[in-house]
């Protein structure tokens, strides 16, 4: 209940942070999904509501179970990115902080079947189009930036493998600025990394706004500190 929150840094902030992978249905019985555990993102909630937050968590599909009866958590349950996107767009203009550990399909199947696919006699393998699904956290970032609206502090997340061209660093300095939020979380994955895992190694890079703003000594600053303990905090559970 309001008020009964513990003191921390977060004290009085309504954090809203998405968790887990979205399902993509293709028919009714079968779906595009990932590999998202969701424990990064359940870690996240129990440590910014231990700080002292009011949490809103939007929860994909997850391997763990989501806080549902911790204090000062309460939780959404989603399943496509869609029904991500309406559920961040509601709960986006009354959050201080937005974290987007969610692990969004970048695609979804350009059609839904109504009926369950099936086998054909004449050889012919289905082809399954895909659709682009909407980038949610630079849409968020956008919408802030027009309206002068929204989360104060908007974090996003990377899971990279890096490439012969780029390490995972490069590249997501560069999802940083593409995305325009003013922190990116990255996790290193590979085979054996990350997915599924209790710990996880993370660099937490900051926006060259941010920077700036904290080299001025601005208050603006002080929630985006926040949340960079919030994160240190955590066991970084992996994503
Ligand atoms: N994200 C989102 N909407 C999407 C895809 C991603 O809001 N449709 C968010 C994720 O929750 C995460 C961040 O964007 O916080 C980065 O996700 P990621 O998949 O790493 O970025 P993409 O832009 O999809 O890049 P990539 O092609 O590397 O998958
Ligand atoms: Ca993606």
């Amino acid at each position: 209940a309001p008020g009964s929150a513990p003191a921390g840094p977060l004290q009085g902030r309504t954090v809203v942070i998405t968790a887990g992978g979205t399902r993509e249905p293709l028919d009714p019985v079968r779906y595009l999904g990932n590999r998202s555990s969701g424990k990064q993102g359940a870690a996240l909630a129990e440590t910014a509501a231990a700080a002292g937050a009011q949490v809103h968590l939007i929860a994909g599909i997850m391997d763990v179970q989501a806080p549902e009866h911790a204090g000062n958590i309460t939780v959404e349950h989603i399943e496509t990115a869609a029904e991500l996107q309406a559920a961040v767009q509601r709960a986006a203009p009354e959050a201080d902080l937005l974290i987007m550990a969610a692990a969004v399909a970048d695609f979804r199947p350009a059609s839904y079947a109504a009926q369950k696919i099936k086998k054909t006699d004449d050889g012919e393998n289905p082809v399954i189009t895909l659709e682009r699904n909407p980038d949610i956290l630079a849409e968020t970032v956008q919408q802030r930036r027009t309206t002068g609206t929204g989360p104060k502090v908007i974090v996003g997340f990377a899971a990279e493998t890096g490439s012969a061209e780029a390490d995972p660093l490069e590249l997501a300095q560069a999802k940083l600025l593409r995305k325009g939020c003013d922190l990116l979380v990255l996790n290193q994955v590979g085979e054996r990394l990350v997915f599924g895992r209790d710990e996880t190694e993370i660099h937490i890079l900051t926006a060259p706004r941010l920077t700036a703003a904290a080299a001025g000594a601005a208050a603006a600053p002080t929630a985006a500190e926040a949340v960079v303990t919030t994160l240190r905090g955590t066991k970084h559970e992996a994503a």
